[in-house]
């Protein structure tokens, strides 16, 4: 697991409870050897796509904000962890705008991405709330761009970990069926990435 780099994007548009669950998985990876970059979408500029299709010919985004630093750390990453609050009953439009944007990477070369690691984290305010349909959105990123995702396994986190924090940082510290669903997860990300990176 040495020289392994993680990357985890938080897709809150604040610092609060998604903040908190990928802080805590990026932690537990950090103290079994691995290098972690985190980037939170707070604070961030990161603009929608155009369509414009400047990448596809002049192969970069023609849109110079914070999407630059993602592009650098994707690349660079061994494993991506996608974490977003759950919003409409689906993944953040911060993080949205961050995969329709992963085009220009596309542009580049369709292989950059290809045979990472992916794992999911979803945030609800409710605690069923949408956490599945958030994870099949970032499964979905992961497939498009050659991503091999991770299940943490049955009873409690097939499609990656889900918490409930009833709108409230104190609540989410006290799922603790979120935080077994994340611990599983982990489990699994770091034996996918030990066999295939
Ligand atoms: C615009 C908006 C839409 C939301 N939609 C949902 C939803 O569909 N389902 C849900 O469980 N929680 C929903 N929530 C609540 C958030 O998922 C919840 O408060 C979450 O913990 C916020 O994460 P954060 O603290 O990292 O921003 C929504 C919150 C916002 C601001």
């Amino acid at each position: 697991m040495v020289d392994m780099k993680i990357f985890g994007i938080c897709g809150s548009p604040r610092v609060n409870t998604t903040d908190y669950v990928i802080r805590n998985a990026l932690d537990k990876l950090k103290s079994h050897g691995l290098e972690t970059v985190l980037f939170s979408c707070a604070g961030k500029t990161i603009k929608p796509c155009m369509h414009c299709d400047y990448c596809l010919k002049n192969k970069k985004c023609i849109i110079e904000d914070d999407m630059l630093d993602v592009y650098e750390n994707l690349q660079n990453a061994d494993g991506i962890i996608l974490a977003t609050p759950v919003q409409s009953g689906g993944i953040s439009s911060n993080l949205s705008t961050i995969m329709d944007r992963t085009r220009a990477l596309e542009a580049i070369d369709y292989n950059l991405l290809r045979g990472k690691i992916g794992m999911s984290i979803a945030v609800g305010g409710d605690r069923t709330g949408g956490q599945d349909f958030a994870h099949l959105k970032n499964i979905t990123y992961f497939m498009i761009h050659g991503i091999i995702p991770v299940s943490g396994g049955p009873f409690g986190s097939n499609l990656g970990a889900s918490f409930w924090s009833n709108d409230s940082l104190e609540d989410v510290k006290k799922d603790e069926y979120g935080m077994e669903s994340l611990n599983r997860a982990l489990v699994e990300f770091s034996k996918f990435l030990k066999k295939y990176i």
